[in-house]
């Protein structure tokens, strides 16, 4: 019998994350789950787990490289072996460019584009070696807003620019170890991130601008987690062994969700 294939997904407590572990996890992977909030992390994998999968929960943050080594060793001891990557963690801090702290631009790259670039670091030793002759795929989650730029979040666009940037070079340098790297820019998809913000939120958008940019979807609806979790599948599959380097867009026909003036 083949060897179960193990999967790390970043920031997969809830919405796209979560989505993904589901997804991967109903297709027989081994699923950590790796978040900043542990207890809806634990209950994913606990869901999981009672549906008759494999699953680990870890939290921790992912801006903080001796957390994603940690992540990574304990994913490898508790299953095995490492096969999937997916960098999936991601947060937001709007801000229009000249009201923009510093905190708020250094914090947003720490953890899209830091946190990828540590997580890779730390797969590197099962990843880089050409003695283990399964297939090993990283996806990276970056944003049509990565591509196509997007008013008020300048950290955020930049990091996830960056995150593609990532995702073309450690796939030129880990090809020959057979390893795929592929980037997915979602756009518009129903999640906390992009939920109605109430009075006093601090995450989620104006009721308005997302109103806005839902009725601008030429297929009609928001895009679901479940639709980018298809598009991790398709590039963790045995198809997708010949495709590296790729940026799927999966934005329901808007590209561009920039809202001005
Ligand atoms: N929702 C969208 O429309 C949309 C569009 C494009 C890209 N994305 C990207 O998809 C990914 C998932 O977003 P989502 O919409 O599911 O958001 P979400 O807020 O629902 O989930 C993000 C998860 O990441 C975790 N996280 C945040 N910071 C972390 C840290 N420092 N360490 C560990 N975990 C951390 C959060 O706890 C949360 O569980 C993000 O990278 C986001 O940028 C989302």
């Amino acid at each position: 019998m083949a060897q179960q294939r193990v999967a790390l997904i970043t920031g997969a407590a809830r919405g796209i994350g979560l989505a993904i572990a589901h997804r991967l996890a109903a297709e027989g992977v081994a699923v950590c789950i790796s978040d900043l909030d542990i207890e809806p992390a634990e209950q994913a994998a606990k869901e999981i787990v009672d549906a008759g999968g494999a699953a680990l929960a870890l939290g921790g943050d992912v801006s903080s490289p001796e957390e994603c080594q940690r992540w990574a060793q304990a994913a490898a001891e508790r299953f095995g072996d490492l096969h999937i990557l997916v960098n999936n963690a991601g947060m937001t801090r709007d801000a229009m460019v000249h009201r923009m702290t510093e905190q708020q631009w250094q914090s947003v790259q720490n953890v899209v584009l830091g946190g990828a670039f540590h997580m890779v670091q730390a797969v590197a030793p099962w990843f880089r070696d050409r003695e283990r002759s399964a297939p090993r795929r990283i996806v990276n989650i970056a944003s049509v807003s990565g591509i196509y730029g997007s008013a008020g979040n300048v950290n955020y666009s930049s990091a996830k620019a960056g995150l593609i940037g990532l995702t073309r070079t450690i796939a030129a340098e880990w090809a020959r170890f057979g390893v795929t790297v592929n980037a997915i820019a979602p756009g518009f998809i129903a999640t906390r991130m992009t939920a109605a913000r109430g009075e006093g939120d601090a995450l989620g958008m104006p009721a308005e601008v997302r109103q806005g940019i839902v009725a601008r979807i030429p297929v009609g609806r928001a895009g679901e987690p479940a639709d980018i979790a298809a598009a991790v599948s398709y590039f963790c599959s045995p198809d997708a062994g010949f495709v590296t380097g790729q940026v799927l867009e999966v934005h329901g026909g808007l590209a561009d969700i920039t809202v001005t003036g």
